[in-house]
């Protein structure tokens, strides 16, 4: 149920210290939605599911992993939380330090955050600090501060985040039965695609549910873990994963090694269609969300054979994150005059 949140829901599943303080915001229990529409489009022969985790409390999958995170902090006395963000982290963080009645710091990279995950952090009473430079500089510099103040980080680096993310790879497998065959997602630091192989092969320890094949997608402009060394100056539209050093990189070529899986990167413009395939299918995703569907487009293009295979695609964040991202263009104007609506009608 999803009033529980994900703590309560699978209990000793999440591996956090006895001392921790159990939160929730009815975090989890995200829809897993079937778009065969789509699937027609690309050919047929297979069954996909979105796992729309913009669906979370603050508008992303970081919910999981924020709420586990945060718990343990609390329980251990921190009375202030910090991290480094493109956004979402920072809005997930600032959101439950202030349930928990603690205080929250983000550090974010100049200009490039989106306005809905910066004016969440803002409602939800987090301090915001910008920094001239980029994530990976953001996060260079919370690794220093709480080396030298007792300040707790939230950063996926921080292992119950990911304790909590797996718990996404939990509800695939109860709703399916087991593992897709294959799953694709967004990669930027990398904490996710090493919690849901984490999620996957707990589960499959447990109830023989299977691994599935990872497909992470990066941004052409922020693809480390595809040219194989660090990107200085990542650009990219998904200012979401505008990631040159990933975290958790190494363990997320573990991760594609191990499932006989594979990073690739996708362009802004394969992204941006992407997303308004999904918008068409009546789910708004913000750009990087729809990075992992546009790597499997890629890579369905490029020859590979699905059929009769189960995959999954994880959308990571809600499209209202960045509604600045959209061409809307300007409505048209008229008269409260029924003829005057009717001659633009038809
Ligand atoms: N999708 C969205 C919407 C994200 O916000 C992020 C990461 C990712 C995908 C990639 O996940 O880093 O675990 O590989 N956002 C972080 C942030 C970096 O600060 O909000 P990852």
């Amino acid at each position: 149920m999803r009033s529980e949140g994900i703590l309560k829901k699978y209990g000793k599943l999440i591996d956090i210290p006895d001392y921790s303080v159990p939160l929730s915001l009815a975090e989890g229990d995200t829809p897993l939605i079937p778009v065969p529409k789509i699937v027609e489009k690309l050919g047929g022969g297979f069954e996909l599911f979105v796992k729309f985790e913009g669906l979370n409390p603050t508008g992303s999958f970081k919910d999981r992993g924020m709420v586990a995170a945060v718990s343990e902090a609390v329980g251990k006395g921190s009375k202030t939380i910090i991290c480094a963000s493109t956004g979402n982290t920072a809005a997930s963080a600032a959101a439950y330090a202030t349930r928990a009645g603690i205080k929250a710091i983000v550090l974010i990279p100049e200009g490039k955050v989106a306005r809905g995950k910066l004016a969440a952090s803002a409602m939800y009473g987090a301090k915001i600090i910008q920094i001239d430079g980029s994530f990976d500089d953001a996060l260079k510099l919370v690794r220093e501060i709480t080396e030298k103040f007792p300040i707790s980080l939230v950063n996926s680096i921080n292992p119950y985040r990911i304790e909590g993310q797996k718990s996404a790879a939990f509800e695939i497998c109860d709703e399916i039965g087991k593992a897709p065959d294959m799953l694709c997602l967004p990669v930027g630091n990398a904490g996710n695609i090493t919690a849901y192989h984490m999620g996957f092969e707990q589960y499959n320890k447990l109830k023989n549910t299977g691994i599935p094949t990872f497909l992470g997608v990066q941004a052409e402009g922020a693809a480390p873990l595809v040219i194989g060394k660090i990107v200085e100056k990542p650009e990219t539209i998904a200012t979401a994963i505008r990631i040159g050093n990933p975290a958790r990189g190494k363990q997320a070529l573990e991760v594609v090694q191990k499932t006989n899986g594979k990073i690739i990167s996708v362009s802004d413009k394969e992204i941006l269609d992407a997303q308004k395939i999904l918008a068409g299918e009546g789910i708004w995703v913000e750009p990087a969300s729809a990075a992992g569907f546009a790597g499997l487009i890629k890579e369905l293009k490029a020859g590979l054979d699905l059929s009769d295979k189960k995959v999954v695609i994880v959308c990571t964040g809600h499209g209202l994150k960045d509604p600045d991202i959209v061409e809307i263009g300007m409505p048209t104007k008229v008269k409260p005059i029924l003829s005057e609506v009717e001659k633009i009608l038809f």
